[in-house]
């Protein structure tokens, strides 16, 4: 396991814990089977105004990153094609179940590493990453492949939990970052950092969830 306190500078790391695949897909085997009801109904705000933001066409192909249990996918319009991916095999099961048990026959979902997508450049019109940014160990990383993999004119839309700008919650999430790893997520991802470093130039960020401490942030490709 690598869930430790960083050495490195603060803006370069974006976060003060640092982790690495193996360690976060241990993490998402273990919670595949309880994710629904812990991260579930809570985050579910976010989720429906992240759809919104999408501004999903008829035939648009659409990538969702860390698509997890598939939480999502019954909430993307029919007419458009879905691709998931994910790293963890246990929680594309409950993933593929649902979008058997739904007849979601519009979704395909697959196991990838958002860091290397298997996709050619400008393949898909919307590409989202709900509630992963903050869990893989390289976030720029991620962002620069799902900015690849957008079509020019095209959306990209991360949904995720950043440091507070409070000063005495910034330090709380600092401290409890390396124990949140545990349940897959770094508390303390810095978004000033993050969009520098990734060069994304969002046209919109809005708080969403209750209470409003999670980032929808909508970028259109150039
Ligand atoms: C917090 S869950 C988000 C699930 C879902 N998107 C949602 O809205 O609740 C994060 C997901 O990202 C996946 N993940 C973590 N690192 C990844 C990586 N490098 N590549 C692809 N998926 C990854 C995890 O396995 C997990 O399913």
């Amino acid at each position: 396991m690598s869930a430790d306190a960083s050495p490195l500078d603060r803006t370069e790391a974006l976060s003060a814990t640092v982790v690495d695949h193996p360690f976060v897909e241990r993490v998402y085997q273990k919670m595949a089977g309880v994710y629904d009801y812990t991260f579930g109904p809570t985050l579910h705000p976010g989720r429906l105004d992240a759809i919104r933001r999408m501004a999903i066409h008829p035939g648009d192909r659409v990538l969702e990153v860390g698509v997890g249990t598939g939480i999502n996918l019954s909430l993307y319009p029919r007419m458009c094609q879905i691709t998931g991916i994910d790293l963890s095999s246990k929680m594309l099961e409950k993933a593929q179940a649902r979008i058997v048990s739904k007849g979601l026959s519009h979704c395909r979902v697959s196991e990838m590493n958002a860091e290397q997508l298997a996709f050619p450049d400008g393949w898909f019109d919307v590409v989202y990453a709900p509630y992963v940014i903050s869990v893989v160990p390289d976030p720029v990383k991620v962002a620069r492949e799902m900015y690849r993999v957008c079509r020019p004119g095209g959306r990209v839309v991360i949904l995720n939990h950043f440091k507070s700008a409070n000063r005495w919650l910034s330090k709380l999430e600092v401290a409890i970052s390396p124990m949140t790893v545990h349940i897959g997520f770094k508390a303390d991802l810095d978004l000033d950092g993050f969009l520098s470093q990734a060069e994304l130039t969002p046209i919109s960020i809005e708080k969403v969830n209750v209470p409003r401490m999670w980032s929808l942030v909508t970028c259109v490709k150039r």
